[in-house]
């Protein structure tokens, strides 16, 4: 099996492109190495290659340029399963620089499905979306406890009827693109699936302030566990908003074995759309998190300073799952508590 990952040496990628290794599957990477951590994930998986005796090509370009995707279809294809996860991450840095959000994730991702149809066309094409093309969704009616937002209209979480609303440029740019690629299967036959992520988290995950909010926090956390072993009066660390906003987590296993089964479900899969998170047993609020991380750490609780609400961050995401599990059978089996004590250990593993 020969497998194309976008962004291969990203959070996503590279644990997708481990696996694939440790499957002796044909594995090429292409990457611009734009993100902290993206060259340590490439050294990681040379060796990981190297362990597994498996194939491992890297090629260091950038997806918005049309040349570089081709040519590496010319030189490697045609492929059986393109995972396309290289892309802008961020929120805020697509405010700041909308061109290069807009050029990487629309673009990008235009130039991926034009050289399946025209170089892969019997490949799966699977696209990492986000929830955040249903926008700031502040049209739903939400409850408030002491720790969370909920929303009681949605007892089984959203699910993919939710109407699009894009909304800030990466809410723009990854809509564009997860319309693209349901729209080529429409029009041009292609195998394609779209997951709507939520938050996901684990090992490899190089987390900063505005993106990997897990990582981030786990970082945070130990600092303050290390002020207290030090007897020294932990530095509090900043929020957005209440901390009452509430995501469903997903671990990094659990998005492998997500991924694997779209394949081996591949003749379902002509444009469908899934909405992917942990469901609501692997909910988390802010505040929530930190009660966790306490009690990983042992640690009385967190000091932390609340600022305003982010503007366009949505109050509470728990997808409804139940599509994935009766189209692809799938469902998380990693639990919030255990992902997240793993996640503390990743982030201890680091040099900081
Ligand atoms: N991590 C999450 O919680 C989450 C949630 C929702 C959606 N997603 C989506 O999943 C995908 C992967 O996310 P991630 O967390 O692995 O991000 P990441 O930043 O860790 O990885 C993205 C990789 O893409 C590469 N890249 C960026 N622009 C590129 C370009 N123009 N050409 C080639 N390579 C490029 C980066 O160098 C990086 O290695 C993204 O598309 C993101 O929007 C992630």
């Amino acid at each position: 099996m020969k497998v194309l990952i976008t962004g291969g040496c990203g959070f996503l990628g590279s644990n997708l492109a481990a696996h694939y290794l440790s499957k002796q599957c044909q594995v090429i990477v292409i990457d611009g190495l734009f993100r902290l951590g993206s060259s340590d994930n490439l050294s990681w998986l040379a060796q990981k290659a190297a362990s597994h005796n498996s194939s491992f090509d890297f090629v260091q370009g950038d997806i918005a340029d049309n040349e570089v995707v081709l040519s590496v279809f010319r030189r490697y294809g045609p492929f059986d399963f393109v995972v396309h996860v290289g892309g802008q991450v961020a929120m805020t840095t697509s405010l700041s620089d909308p061109s290069r959000d807009m050029y990487t994730n629309v673009v990008g991702t235009f130039n991926i499905l034009e050289a399946v149809r025209l170089h892969s066309p019997n490949a799966l094409l699977a696209y990492s979306s986000t929830n955040k093309v249903y926008g700031d969704l502040e049209h739903l009616r939400y409850e408030e406890t002491s720790t969370r937002y909920k929303l009681p209209d949605f007892p089984n979480g959203l699910d993919e009827n939710l109407p699009l609303d894009f909304s800030t440029p990466y809410g723009c740019s990854k809509g564009s693109a997860d319309q693209y690629v349901r729209d080529w299967s429409r029009v041009y036959g292609l195998s394609t699936v779209v997951f709507r992520h939520s938050s996901i988290f684990g090992g490899r995950q190089f987390a900063s302030f505005d993106q990997g909010w897990i990582g981030w926090f786990c970082k945070k956390s130990i600092e303050q566990m290390k002020s207290f072993e030090s007897n020294a009066s932990p530095e509090p660390f900043t929020i957005a908003g209440t901390g009452k906003q509430v995501r469903d987590v997903l671990h990094v296993d659990d998005l492998i074995t997500l991924y694997s089964s779209a394949f081996e479900n591949k003749s379902k899969l002509n444009g469908e759309i899934f909405n992917i998170g942990g469901g609501f047993d692997n909910s988390l609020s802010l505040l929530e998190l930190f009660s966790l991380l306490s009690d990983i750490n042992r640690i009385p609780h967190l000091q932390f300073i609340s600022t305003p609400r982010r503007a366009s961050d949505q109050d509470c995401f728990i997808a409804d799952i139940r599509k994935a599990h009766q189209i692809l059978g799938w469902a998380p089996k990693v639990s919030c508590q255990q992902g997240v004590s793993n996640m503390v250990e990743w982030t201890k593993s680091l040099s900081f």
